[in-house]
């Protein structure tokens, strides 16, 4: 990748120092779809049109909408930050923008969703993100392509004439500077997403020139200078603010040109982001809390999502999954944050984090009875299960005549409880002598 001269345009790594030192954040995908609550895309997957999708729009009243719940879960549950749709694909807008009429102070419910949103989340002392959709199947200037709902009728070409991106992209400007301006401090913009060169029937894709992207991101830094801007945008840089992988976990630490990127992998708790009542792919407790590890374990962050319905509660399955978090980083969170990748290999079926001289051993597969450290003999002093600060003992390299194979000098043996403790992932806490 070539790098594109943009002075100001990413952030110095010290602004990012909260972020990569949080690790764990909320997503939140809430809109008018999870009325349909079967997708977040369900405008597009069935090629509904406007008029179609309008029944939704009309039934929107989430009236047990409760942000001080659902901000106490997520602090609960360790989270640090939350990232919510302020507008999804298919335009409908949380907030009383006065760019449109298309947001929710015009359905039923009346009432600007985000202003009490933020100041919930505030007062748990979470930072506050917004998602926004670049993408937008409600606005007259959005051009049909092959996302859009309308992207297979047969006049799709036709219907393009007259539409003007240049004024969908001051639309957006207006409404990110509502965003900026009106919420007090904003912590992370979430742009979703680009695809320049996908054509469709000849129907084109988007990218950086139809979003006027650099002009987008100089006015975020203007409003917002340290915000931290997701990588979605489709302006190359040798340093993005943050990559964003998205539901699946690297298997090795994303590079740019070689250089350890600042990243953050998106995850779902099922396989839609939206509110989706028959979706049935709900992930372990011991799957979720693996994808934290996993990922804190290659130096990233984790933004878990969850689909509230439309009632505006979220559903006993995903409170059953931020349980699950809330119970585990109960004990637990002092490996996660501030913690980062080590240079340690762990061993098979282990995973390390590490914080300053703290190296966490996550055991996935609990053994029986001792696990193999290589290369960390003689440089522990201490060690614990850090669910319950019991200490965990170990014997010195080669001195037992019964391992088979036996192991080698460098190695350090800890000798385990036989039973498992009581938590879904065991992590043994390993206090390292000073290098
Ligand atoms: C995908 C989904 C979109 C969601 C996004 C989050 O692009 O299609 O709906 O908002 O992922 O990263």
């Amino acid at each position: 990748m070539t790098e594109i001269a943009s002075p100001g345009l990413f952030l110095p790594e010290e602004k990012k120092a909260w972020f990569t030192h949080d690790r764990f954040g909320m997503f939140i995908h809430w809109g008018i779809y999870a009325l349909a609550a079967r997708h977040e895309w369900v405008k597009s997957r069935e090629e509904i049109d406007d008029q179609g999708y309008q029944r939704y729009f009309d039934a929107f009243d989430p009236d047990l909408y409760d942000p001080k719940g659902w901000a106490r879960r997520a602090r609960e549950a360790g989270m640090k930050y939350v990232v919510l749709t302020a507008k999804h694909h298919d335009g409908f807008c949380l907030w009383d923008s006065k760019a449109t009429d298309y947001k929710a102070t015009k359905t039923p419910h009346g009432r600007d969703l985000l202003a009490p949103f933020v100041e919930a989340f505030r007062a748990e002392g979470l930072k506050v993100g917004f998602y926004y959709s670049l993408l937008d199947w409600h606005h007259p200037d959005f051009a049909i392509d092959m996302y859009h709902p309308l992207r297979n009728r047969e006049n799709a070409a036709a219907l393009n004439v007259g539409r003007e991106i240049t004024r969908y992209a001051a639309y957006m400007r207006e409404q990110v500077t509502e965003l900026l301006t009106g919420y007090g401090k904003i912590d992370i913009l979430w742009f979703d997403f680009s695809y320049e060169g996908r054509t469709y029937k000849g129907l084109p894709g988007k990218g950086r020139d139809d979003w006027q992207s650099v002009e987008l991101l100089k006015l975020v830094r203007r409003l917002a200078p340290d915000i931290i801007v997701n990588n979605r945008l489709d302006i190359a840089s040798n340093t993005p603010d943050v990559i964003t992988p998205e539901q699946y976990t690297p298997r090795t630490p994303p590079l740019i040109n070689g250089k350890e990127a600042t990243w953050e992998m998106c995850q779902t708790f099922s396989g839609s982001w939206g509110y989706h009542r028959d979706e049935e792919s709900w992930k372990s407790p011991k799957q979720l809390i693996q994808i934290l590890i996993d990922g804190v374990a290659l130096g990233g962050n984790l933004l878990m999502n969850i689909g509230p319905t439309a009632r505006g509660t979220f559903d006993q399955r995903a409170i059953d999954a931020l349980e699950a978090y809330a119970k585990w980083m109960h004990l637990h969170s002092r490996a996660i944050y501030g913690a980062g990748r080590s240079a340690y290999i762990a061993p098979d079926g282990c995973r390390y984090t590490q914080k300053g001289n703290r190296l966490y051993l996550h055991i996935y597969n609990w053994p029986n009875r001792y696990v193999h450290l290589d290369g960390l003999a003689g440089k522990v002093k201490y060690a614990q299960l850090l669910n319950d600060a019991s200490e965990v003992s170990w014997v010195g390299a080669s001195t037992d005549p019964h391992f088979v194979p036996p192991v080698g000098e460098t190695t350090l043996t800890l000798d385990l409880p036989v039973k498992q403790p009581d938590v879904v992932i065991p992590v043994v806490e390993l206090f390292l002598k000073d290098a």
